[in-house]
């Protein structure tokens, strides 16, 4: 079912801000990158700004992955073509004149913190206020740790992901060793907001008094502690999952003061209709130099990431096999991640409208 799950047209919107990598991982030579079906090529430039370009020559389709990159000019290693850092072709072997229209596609890039976004749809479309607010999240905010993964290659569709993250029912049979029982019954009685702004559930837990462990994140806690814990998705390709807030609270249940902040922050991205770019960071803004801390949960996510990973690949082909003749049936448990479905394919059409209106006006 090429479409699943949204039946009647692309996967995904292309006129949105996606992450296209880590700003660790880009140099003075090129990554290469497929995103949204489309290949790109990410570098630095001499004055150490970001640059994302179409990935293949345009002569004859020559991967530019490979291609060196000297004074911000890249030349393509087949015939030697060389463009500037916006895509301009600027020679050609033994001739004088550039082919009309031979260039390579310039993308519209914005660093934030340790991420570059990338916008993979019409340039003149590309709207700074729609980025993912990634720094309330604390990504490279100061006075904030931010530990990175090495992106994650899925092999499945990016919606089965995005749809795992806010599924709060697989968590004790996929994750009994890394998560079980503590995620999947805190969002029964969430509160949901689903706005055009916001996409979240939250739930606060019940103060409960403060042991050893809790005692080791937070020194200053009063005798009990209680939580904000949060699912949310921003844009349409960031999702943090359970940001946690931890105040200290008296055992009424009042919360006194906020003690610090924890987020687990996933960055998906369609590589192809069916395969995905996955990003993980963790982010606190307390304890920052325990960078033990920070190596047993990025230990466990990496944990966590092989499970759905196997599930979720289990289901792709499955999915591409099905054809129309299979219809899924869902549980009341599914009722958040059916609601982001809608979400998403909302933006979904609305982008493919804005597409369209564009083709048809004189
Ligand atoms: S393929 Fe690039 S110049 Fe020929
Ligand atoms: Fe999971």
């Amino acid at each position: 079912m090429k479409g699943y799950p949204f039946h009647d047209g692309p996967l995904f919107a292309r006129n949105q801000w996606y992450l296209a990598a880590w700003t660790t991982e880009i140099g003075h030579t090129p990554v290469a990158r497929r995103i949204l079906n489309q290949d790109v090529i990410l570098f630095r430039t001499t004055d150490d700004k970001v640059a994302a370009l179409s990935g293949v020559c345009p002569h004859r389709w020559m991967p530019l992955a490979r291609a060196e990159i000297t004074q911000d000019l890249i030349s393509c290693p087949y015939h030697g073509a060389r463009f500037d850092h916006q895509g301009t072709c600027v020679a050609v072997p033994r001739q004088d004149r550039v082919p009309p229209g031979f260039g390579l596609r310039r993308y519209p890039v914005v660093v934030v913190g340790p991420c570059v976004w990338i916008w993979p749809g019409e340039a003149d479309r590309a709207d700074p206020s729609l980025l993912p607010d990634s720094m309330s999240l604390g990504l490279g905010r100061a006075g904030w740790r931010t530990d990175l993964s090495h992106p994650f290659r899925l092999g499945a569709r990016a919606q089965l992901l995005i749809e795992n993250l806010f599924d709060e029912e697989h968590i004790n049979v996929v994750h009994p060793a890394t998560l079980g029982g503590c995620q999947a019954d805190v969002f029964r009685d969430a509160e949901i907001t689903d706005t055009p702004d916001r996409f979240a559930m939250t739930h606060r837990t019940a103060p409960t008094p403060v042991d050893a462990a809790m005692r080791a994140l937070f020194a200053e806690l009063g005798s009990h502690a209680c939580s904000d814990l949060t699912i949310e998705l921003l844009g349409v390709s960031l999702v943090n999952n359970i940001g946690s807030r931890t105040y200290s609270a008296d055992a009424s249940g009042a919360p006194k003061r906020l003690m610090g902040q924890m987020n687990f922050i996933h960055a998906i991205t369609p590589e192809t209709d069916t395969t995905t770019h996955y990003f993980l960071a963790q982010t606190r803004d307390f304890n920052v130099e325990d960078a033990d801390l920070s190596t047993l949960f990025s230990e466990r996510n990496a944990k966590i990431v092989a499970e759905d990973a196997a599930i979720l690949e289990a289901l792709e082909p499955m999915i591409d096999d099905w054809g129309d003749a299979r219809q899924e049936t869902s549980f009341a448990t599914d009722a958040i991640a059916m609601r982001l479905r809608h979400r998403i394919r909302r933006i979904i059409a609305g982008d493919r409208a804005e597409v369209a209106s564009d083709r048809a006006a004189p």
